[in-house]
């Protein structure tokens, strides 16, 4: 997704364009450029299709200036190539802009502004902000007022940073649905679409709202709404570790983000569990206990491994709160007119909290007067700041596209809402001190499982040539195959089909075959026996098969095993997903796959 970061101060701003530029890669781009307003004058610009490292060797040394913006395209209009990258300029070359976010109406603008004399020069929607604000930009007008009257024609969803050659004591930001952050520093302010690219230079920062814009100088900052009423924004402080943003000696993030999770899920569990209670504190759920038993139901909404990680939530809290849950793509529900109940219980799940379909979705419930509570890890995002209440992960920053450490801590918060839901329901005590001793086992457990890597990698590379893969479940093993299925296709493009098991026999049976292997998760729980006569099954079709197993099946139903550990029933899926992350990652580095960047995809998809 596209990245966006800003410099002003008394330093030359091309070097942390760069660097920024080169920290927002992981969100996946095809092309990078940047504009500075020189010294003498004038906005010097770069671009080019290709990566950041490419876009460093085509900056000549004497690409200086003490304000800068720069930008790595995903194409959404127009092919990568060196023209349709950003920033674009006006016809005059005053005005510089770069874009996250696709403007709706920019074909009705381009033939207004074409009418008027403006020559485009790119097939972006961008392209037209960039003529709009020169439009505004008359004599004697400020930017910032350049900058309003061009977006209160603007249809759609934006994150800007706007230079202008002729007022270079300023960058003027802008957001409507994709982030900008603001980076406060010593004489110096930085801009960035994530906080990633910033965290190095300032721990201080600001999170735009939807709908506000900024006019940003060395020494300060000033935020206000489109309709220039001032806004007074109190600046938070990052607590990410720089170090999440290096790969930290291992070979790639996805792999280290794996071995993370022991910690990250010791983080999200951290203060939270109360063993004399047999409870969970939950201190940012914002309902008391009164409110909490008026709900009937829980409605789940996520989109990709996040809706995967609530349907996993939708069990537990069935299990354990005995309250009806239900999980559902948030890219689906926005769109259906969705019946709001007050006593239902939304709950927004998302790793970046950007996710535009989950927050539109989430805009949605509030809109017709329902509760929405998050369970996000980017602290101050857009979902987090949308909801009434609720969860963060503290899983620690996600770098590599493929969620995995953050899909395991919001299984693992939705233990703990599901605990709490409980034991103010029916839950017993006995039942409350088993899932909490269950919750602090996890970290060791995760530990084992990650020790199993060499042996997991040669398991992949033997599974990795295969026209595709099955993946199996049952109840609380379904969304642990469509998880495992996402992992597998996303990141080595093998294509993976997850279905319950029991519903092989009423179709998908017909692909068995030993080019089709299938990966069966067998728990050892009331549904051990039907599980081991699906894998007798498959093998009686010349399937291959390979378990992932508290208990080894005879060697005639299954050609291979992962063995987990056992935890609690009701939290054995979590355990069972680890083994997934480690297959695909390895059957991913056996194809010689881009790990971190899977190809088409992007870490936050802002866009819808
Ligand atoms: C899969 C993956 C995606 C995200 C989805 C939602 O590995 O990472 O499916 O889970 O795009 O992203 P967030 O959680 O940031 O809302």
């Amino acid at each position: 997704m596209c990245g966006i970061v800003a410099y002003i101060g008394p330093k030359d701003a091309t070097p942390f364009l760069l660097e920024g530029l080169a920290r927002l890669e992981y969100r996946g781009y095809d092309s990078a450029g940047v504009a500075v307003t020189g010294r003498t004058g004038g906005i010097k610009v770069r671009k080019v299709k290709g990566r950041v490292a490419d876009l460093a060797a085509a900056v000549p040394a004497r690409f200086k200036g003490a304000t800068g913006i720069g930008h790595t395209r995903w194409a959404t209009h127009g092919v990568p190539s060196d023209a349709n990258a950003h920033p674009h300029l006006d016809n005059a070359e005053r005005i510089a802009v770069v874009h996250n976010g696709i403007i709706e109406n920019a074909d009705e603008l381009r033939a207004k502004l074409t009418a008027d004399g403006a020559v485009f020069r790119s097939e972006t929607d961008t392209e037209v902000l960039g003529h709009l604000i020169a439009a505004h930009a008359a004599e004697g007008v400020e930017l910032e007022e350049a900058v309003r009257a061009a977006l209160g024609k603007v249809v759609g969803t934006y994150g800007i940073a706007v230079l202008d050659a002729e007022q270079p004591d300023r960058i003027v930001v802008a957001r409507n649905g994709s982030p900008i952050v603001l980076g406060i520093g010593e004489k110096e302010m930085f801009v960035a679409s994530d906080v990633s690219a910033l965290v190095r230079y300032t721990r201080q920062v600001v999170h735009l709202e939807d709908g506000e814009l900024a006019t940003v100088r060395a020494d300060g900052f000033r935020t206000f709404t489109e309709d220039a009423r001032t806004t007074h924004r109190q600046p938070s402080t990052v607590d990410w570790e720089i170090d999440s943003y290096d790969t930290g000696g291992y070979e790639h993030f996805l792999l280290k983000e794996i071995h993370e999770q022991p910690g990250s899920v010791e983080r999200t569990l951290g203060g939270r569990l109360d063993e004399r209670f047999a409870t969970a504190h939950l201190g940012g759920l914002n309902l008391d206990a009164r409110e909490l038993r008026e709900i009937r139901r829980v409605k789940i909404l996520g989109c990709g491994s996040a809706y995967y990680a609530g349907e996993m939530g939708a069990q537990l809290i069935e299990e354990l709160a005995r309250i009806p849950a239900h999980s559902e793509p948030a890219s689906e529900f926005r769109y259906r007119n969705p019946v709001i109940e007050a006593d239902t219980l939304y709950i927004a799940v998302s790793q970046s909290g950007e996710t535009y379909d989950t927050l539109a979705a989430v805009q949605e419930v509030k809109r017709k007067g329902g509760r929405v509570l998050g369970v996000v890890n980017t602290v101050g995002s857009a979902i987090a700041r949308e909801c009434d209440g609720g969860i963060y992960l503290h899983a620690g920053p996600e770098i590599s596209v493929a969620s995995t450490k953050a899909f395991t801590s919001t299984v693992v918060a939705f233990a703990l809402i599901a605990l709490h839901f409980g034991r103010i329901h029916d839950l017993s005590p006995a039942d409350g001190r088993r899932i909490v001793s269950a919750l602090k086992a996890l970290p060791d457990q995760i530990r084992e499982v990650l020790a199993q890597s060499d042996a997991i990698a040669e398991l992949a590379a033997e599974y990795a040539d295969s026209e595709g893969m099955m993946f199996i479940g049952r109840v609380r093993g379904y969304p642990v195959a469509r998880e495992g299925a996402q992992k597998l296709k996303e990141i080595s493009y093998v294509h993976a089909e997850a279905y319950p098991a029991s519903e092989l026999k009423h179709g998908p049976l017909a692909l068995i075959s030993p080019e089709l292997p299938t990966v069966a998760l067998v728990p050892d729980d009331e549904l051990l026996d039907k599980n081991l006569t699906t894998l007798g099954e498959i093998k009686a079709r010349s399937g291959r098969v390979l378990a992932v197993a508290h208990r080894r099946p005879e060697a005639k139903l299954a050609d291979h095993c992962i063995l987990v550990p056992k935890s609690e029933p009701e939290l054995d899926p979590l355990l069972l997903n680890i083994p997934l992350q480690l297959l695909a990652y390895h059957a991913a580095v056996a194809l010689g796959r881009d790990v971190d960047k899977p190809r088409n995809l992007a870490k936050s998809v802002t866009v819808e």
